[in-house]
């Protein structure tokens, strides 16, 4: 065993002996099989590990990690690790998620183009170069990348749609929702993107994903849904201007600052 990695596994050991400690029986469940719900389609950066940022443990979340969470539809990889998690696992969503400052994202907008990485990212490059002019619009650097992120999950979400593996759950019935999910490092917050799909007539109805460059959808997350949900209660429509102590603590720190990435 190397020397220089002796501090991984003392912590490895340090890691076991506190879950035996505050749940006795956990390993031996996680033996006997695993039953997770979700399938985790994430990118590989060393900053958003699925089971930490849903809060989940081991057990309760498969995950598929590349860079920049692209769903390539003659990736071996990953169709077989959607396939193993829909026929077999049955699990009930998968959720595409990605994240904001994607360094991934950002190669495919430069125009290096030497590597294996660019190979892959391919088709986030050519949206980007097909729709440059609307990427161009925006007000900076930094709005082109976090546009080019979200739109890259709405793209993925699609894909996934169009994978035989999905369309044969579909068509069998199974309950299977896919999810385009988009998480921020700054703040630790997933943002509900979408699509959100669970039928095959559901992805046909919708807008193709160059329509969708021309039309932002505004990222939602579990505080601002929160806010809003609790906003919806009140009935202020005879309210032109209803003043700000009217409006409940939750909503007003929610607004954004910038953009609707921001909370
Ligand atoms: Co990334």
């Amino acid at each position: 065993m190397s020397k220089s990695l002796d501090h991984l596994f003392d912590q490895n050991l340090g890691w076991a002996q506190a879950k035996t400690r505050d749940d006795p029986g956990f390993f031996r469940r996680m033996a006997e099989q695993q039953t997770p719900n979700y399938l985790w389609i994430g990118c590989s950066d060393s900053r958003v590990t699925a089971n930490d940022v849903l809060g989940l443990d081991p057990g309760e979340v498969f995950v598929h990690r590349n860079i920049a969470n692209i769903v390539h539809t003659s990736d071996l990889n990953i169709l077989s690790v959607l396939e193993y998690a829909v026929d077999h696992l049955e699990v009930s969503h998968v959720i595409v998620c990605g994240h904001y400052g994607c360094g991934g994202v950002q190669r495919a907008m430069v125009n290096e183009r030497g590597a294996m990485l660019d190979h892959w990212l391919q088709p986030l490059t050519m949206l980007y170069r097909k729709h440059r002019p609307l990427f161009d619009a925006l007000p900076d650097e930094g709005a082109r990348l976090d546009r080019l992120c979200e739109l890259n999950i709405e793209m993925q979400v699609r894909r996934l749609a169009a994978t035989p593996i999905v369309e044969n759950a579909w068509a069998r019935g199974q309950k299977l929702n896919l999810h385009g999910w988009i998480y921020a490092i700054h703040d630790g917050l997933i943002r509900d993107l979408g699509p959100h799909l669970s039928s095959a007539s559901e992805r046909d109805a919708l807008l193709s994903i160059d329509q969708r460059v021309a039309e932002p959808v505004e990222p939602q997350s579990a505080r601002r849904r929160q806010a809003e949900d609790a906003f919806a209660g009140l009935d202020l429509s005879d309210m032109a201007s209803p003043p700000c102590c009217m409006l409940p603590l939750a909503y007003s720190s929610s607004l954004p600052k910038t953009g609707g990435k921001d909370e």
